[in-house]
């Protein structure tokens, strides 16, 4: 029989920095007004000169630690959704497990860009639903700032920095992971990429000189494709789940663009007030969006044991993804 999968303990970290819209008006040709209104983005939090993505995703694990006293000894299997990892190889995942002292810990990078934390979350699951393992930590965490191009005002206005973490565990009587939905559509792999700096484009003076180690997006054709995904995932999940949108507490979205969010919330019929979205302060953290969401939610205690939630994501590959959560 299956056992299910539950969030024992939650964590976040965002770094100290803060840039604001008026910080960036200094720094390329835009204003507070088209960020704003264009996405709903009022600042992004920004890494300090040498923390990378294993220190913020290491603190995040350890406030998820600290918040439930479970023994970083007893973690079985840690996951770590990043598309801005610290090295090529050793993984992230690796760096964050020394960092908490999890020495027990299997430990393993899982890359699917923004929808990276959603696709770690489920298959974390499978591994507590199949027995295997008992307690496993997943984390999303993203050096963004470090793979944006800051001279591009179409791209570096959107990211921020940061991690947030979750600890999953079986717990009697929950029914933790209710559905899930994964998917990919790998033919539109350069509306969303960072072209260089792997095995196919080498960094050279050339690939340098174009910029092309860093970020690219097609922002408008992304836009278009993120919300149809996202509300067929969103449709999908509901359908496995046998519920209805009125059933869900809390929607947590992929935090890319305010816009993205109001057309999937119309096309759901769902009310806004159900959506959980805090892009107005931290921008688009990529994976690490929906554990920093579920960790604000939780410490704020606006989620109940019973509660149903819906996140839905959306990213690079393309990628999206959706699971329905009994809290
Ligand atoms: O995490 C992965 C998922 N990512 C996303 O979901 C992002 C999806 N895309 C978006 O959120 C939006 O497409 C953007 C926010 C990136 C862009 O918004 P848009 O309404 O699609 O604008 P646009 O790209 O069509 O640009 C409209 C105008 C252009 O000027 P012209 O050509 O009309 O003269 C841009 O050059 O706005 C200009 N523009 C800016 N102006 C001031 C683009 N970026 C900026 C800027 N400041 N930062």
């Amino acid at each position: 029989m299956r056992r299910s999968a539950s969030i024992a303990a939650t964590g976040a970290y965002l770094p100290e920095r803060i840039l604001t819209n008026a910080d960036l008006e200094k720094m390329v040709e835009t204003s507070n007004e088209w960020i704003l209104s264009r996405t709903g983005i009022r600042e992004r939090r920004i890494a300090a000169e040498g923390e990378t993505t294993s220190d913020m995703g290491a603190r995040a694990a350890q406030q998820a630690l600290d918040q439930s006293g479970i023994d970083p000894k007893t973690i079985d299997l840690i996951i770590v959704a990043t598309c801005t990892p610290d090295t090529a190889f050793p993984s992230t995942a690796c760096y964050i497990q020394a960092k908490i002292g999890a020495t027990r810990a299997a430990a393993f990078d899982l890359q699917a860009a923004c929808s990276g934390f959603l696709y770690a979350l489920v298959t974390a699951e499978q591994f507590i639903a199949s027995g295997a393992h008992k307690t496993v930590l997943v984390v999303g965490a993203e050096k963004l700032s470090s793979i944006v191009n800051w001279q591009d005002r179409n791209t570096c206005v959107l990211f921020g920095d940061g991690a947030g973490a979750v600890i999953l565990q079986h717990r009697e009587g929950g029914r933790g992971i209710v559905s899930f939905d994964l998917g990919a559509d790998g033919t539109q792999t350069e509306i969303l990429s960072v072209p260089a700096g792997g095995c196919r484009m080498p960094i050279t003076p050339e690939v340098l000189k174009n910029r092309s180690n860093f970020l690219q997006m097609a922002g408008k054709e992304v836009f278009r494709q993120a919300v149809t995904a996202m509300n067929r995932s969103a449709e999908d999940c509901l359908e496995k789940a046998g519920i209805k949108p009125k059933d869900l507490r809390w929607i947590i979205p992929h935090q890319a663009n305010s816009r993205i969010i109001e057309a999937v919330a119309q096309r759901l019929s769902v009310d806004m007030e159900h959506f959980y979205v805090n892009l107005d302060r931290y921008g688009n953290t990529s994976a690490a969006c929906i554990p920093i969401c579920l960790h604000e939610l939780n410490t704020a205690g606006k989620l109940k044991q019973g509660d149903l939630l819906l996140m839905v994501v959306f990213g690079g590959g393309l990628t999206w993804a959706g699971a329905v959560l009994e809290w």
